[in-house]
């Protein structure tokens, strides 16, 4: 994790299948995600104005999804930040180990959906950013 940038994130643009009833879109264990999913969880009801995230993890590997709505999330490498916007249901961001990331700009009704690579684990989290910028210096 010492070693991640920002750039190691990236846009995963899953098939969205057309149905006059509506779309699907599929994300399966180590085919349109590189990781196996061991958790599932997401955010929503979140109050207007409200920030979400703000620490790193350790080991964690996640695909983040805008279900419904839109956010920003801004990436820290340390070094970098870069800030990319989630606003389709079927394109995640996948966020590497060793990256600080925050949570912004909701939208009203917004959900954001999480995949993640390992059960919850407090000790994965960094949640001091000055700890985390001493890691990764
Ligand atoms: P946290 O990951 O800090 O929230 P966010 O990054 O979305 O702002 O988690 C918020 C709280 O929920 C925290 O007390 C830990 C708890 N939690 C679990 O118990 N299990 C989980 O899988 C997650 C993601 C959080």
């Amino acid at each position: 994790m010492k070693e991640t940038s920002v750039f190691d994130c990236s846009l995963i643009e899953l098939d969205k299948h057309h149905h006059e009833k509506g779309n699907i879109s599929i994300v399966e264990n180590g085919i349109e995600i590189p990781f196996n999913i061991k958790r599932v969880y997401y955010l929503y009801d979140i109050p207007g104005g409200e920030d979400r995230g703000a620490h790193a993890h350790k080991e964690l590997r996640q695909l983040i999804i805008a279900a419904s709505g839109s956010f920003d999330i801004v990436l820290d490498d340390g070094k970098v930040k870069r800030t990319v916007t989630l606003n389709r249901p079927y394109i995640g961001l996948l966020v590497v180990p060793g990256i600080w990331r925050e949570l912004v700009n909701f939208s009203s009704g917004a959900i954001c959906m999480v995949l993640a690579s390992e059960k919850y684990d407090e000790n994965d989290y960094l949640r001091s950013y000055e700890e985390f910028i001493n890691i990764k210096a």
